[in-house]
């Protein structure tokens, strides 16, 4: 069977841990291992914009042993030029794993059912799979672990970001709350699948439209652009609702007096979070940023080490 990550919950819970700590391992010692011998290449196809998810996974594959083969998205237009399983079929013959950030998630299932190796979600519409990966690392490093700490995310609680803390939060044990606004609440099948896994772990999960009450006492507040990629042309009507959400010094002092926060970036001060809030002592964001590299090294490495057969002729 091949094993891929499309979304938070294709990890168990204990798989979830491995992988963390499997990241910790290479965070200290970053040429420990090195699955891509050869080297093997990785396809990383961008539809989208991005600088982080590119360039982690790009050294990521290097520092595997690897040659990371960077697709053009805009050239290969998959499901315009061809169909998403010509693509897979192809490709599944000439690398050893393929990182796609795309639109909708059931275009990553699609290149999944027919690639033959091991596909990894580098965003959808619906998810962010591996941003959380290096979330949960960066939590677990300043606050000695995850299950039973309470985290409040801030803003378009319909987005991928809410989606995979949801999910991702609930996996590891931890109190999840999600807030935004009416309107922009997450979508009821993923927050139901989320409250699902928090009761297999003893978390929970929730959205909470008053963003004093998600934040209080919470351990991680977390925020997010207020346009996802895709949703630009609504910038100017999403400013008003969203704006109680906006993560100022003030709504920071309702958390615990210890919370760290997070932003998976790129960032916008003076709209989501204030400046004095991601440039101030309580922010992770630059170590968060850095261990996208060692989460999502860490996930591949997995995922390498949990392929049955050899793949298509
Ligand atoms: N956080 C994140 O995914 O960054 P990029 O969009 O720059 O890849």
């Amino acid at each position: 069977m091949t094993r891929h990550f499309l979304r938070d919950d294709d990890l168990t819970p204990s798989e979830q841990a491995e992988v963390l700590a499997l990241a910790a391992e290479l965070k200290a010692s970053r040429h420990a291992v090195r699955p891509f011998e050869g080297p093997q290449a990785v396809a990383l196809i961008f539809d989208k914009p991005t600088l982080r998810t590119q360039a982690s996974f790009a050294a990521g594959v290097a520092e595997l042993g690897g040659y990371p083969m960077l697709v053009d998205g805009n050239l290969a237009r998959i499901g315009t030029r061809e169909s998403v399983a010509d693509v897979a079929r192809v490709l599944g013959r000439m690398v050893s794993a393929v990182v796609w950030r795309t639109f909708g998630q059931e275009r990553l299932e699609e290149m999944a059912a027919h690639a033959g190796v091991p596909v990894v979600n580098a965003l959808t519409d619906e998810f962010h799979p591996c941003q959380l990966l290096a979330d949960l690392l960066t939590v677990q490093e300043a606050k000695g672990g995850l299950a039973g700490l309470t985290v409040a995310f801030l803003g378009d609680a319909a987005s991928n970001m809410s989606h995979s803390f949801l999910l991702a939060g609930a996996t590891a044990g931890m109190h999840v709350r999600v807030s935004g606004p009416d309107g922009f609440g997450p979508d009821p099948v993923v927050l139901a699948r989320a409250a699902d896994v928090a009761g297999s772990t003893g978390g929970s999960t929730t959205y909470e439209r008053d963003a004093v009450a998600a934040v209080r006492g919470a351990d991680v507040v977390v925020t997010d652009t207020w346009v996802s990629m895709g949703k630009e042309d609504e910038a100017e009507a999403r400013s008003r609702p969203f704006r109680p959400y906006a993560l100022t010094t003030e709504l920071l002092g309702h958390a615990d007096p210890e919370a760290v926060v997070l932003h998976c970036l790129p960032a916008y001060r003076g709209v989501e979070i204030e400046a004095d809030v991601i440039d101030g002592p309580r922010s992770l964001v630059w170590q968060e940023a850095g261990n996208r590299l060692h989460a999502q090294k860490a996930l591949l490495t997995w995922l390498m080490a949990h392929q049955d057969g050899g793949g298509p002729a």
